[in-house]
């Protein structure tokens, strides 16, 4: 869990990092709020990296995969337009947020000291989840094909980063919960 939300948190600064470089030339009024985020990421990522040692946990061997994929995705829509990054950041949060929520399940007898970690940081995610939604001028058809692309890979990722390790979790769940 901490090898995979570590790369996801350096994969995410460097998607805000592509769009900010960008944004900064195209439509610079949206580059505050780019960077207020890139800062929180900057500070998920430090916060998985510390909690790494004590769990004898090791960062992603594939961290130059984390940081090309999030460069070229953050290129990408931002290339396409002020909507499409707020699209691109509503697509991979709400599926960070979906496996966050399974980490939490998991973790709250295992682990209570990473699941208030994780659940803070959750929060914060949410708020940017929140923020997205709020500066889409429009949903129209971009929205409606990038959003199921864009939570495509990224958990295509996050399986790959886990090998497969993430649905196995989360079948686990679905069969110790009472239903
Ligand atoms: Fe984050
Ligand atoms: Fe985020």
């Amino acid at each position: 869990m901490l090898k995979v939300n570590h790369a996801g948190e350096f994969g995410a600064i460097r998607i805000y990092g592509a769009q900010i470089w960008l944004a900064r030339r195209l439509f610079p009024d949206i580059v505050p709020a780019l960077q207020e985020m890139r800062e929180d990421e900057i500070d998920h990522c430090r916060l998985f990296r510390e909690a790494m040692p004590a769990r004898n946990a090791k960062p992603c061997r594939v961290m130059a995969f984390w940081s090309l994929g999030g460069f070229l995705l953050g290129f990408l829509t931002a290339l396409g337009g002020r909507n499409m990054i707020w699209i691109c950041t509503e697509a991979v949060e709400s599926t960070v947020h979906r496996h966050l929520e399974d980490q939490l399940a998991f973790l709250q007898t295992r682990d209570p000291e990473l699941h208030r970690l994780i659940a803070s940081i959750q929060e914060q995610e949410l708020a940017h989840l929140q923020e997205t939604e709020k500066n889409q001028t429009t949903r129209g058809f971009a929205y409606r094909i990038l959003l199921p692309i864009i939570g495509f890979l990224t958990d295509l990722m996050i399986w790959l980063s886990t090998w497969g390790d993430s649905s196995w979790m989360r079948a686990e769940m679905a069969s110790s919960t009472p239903v």
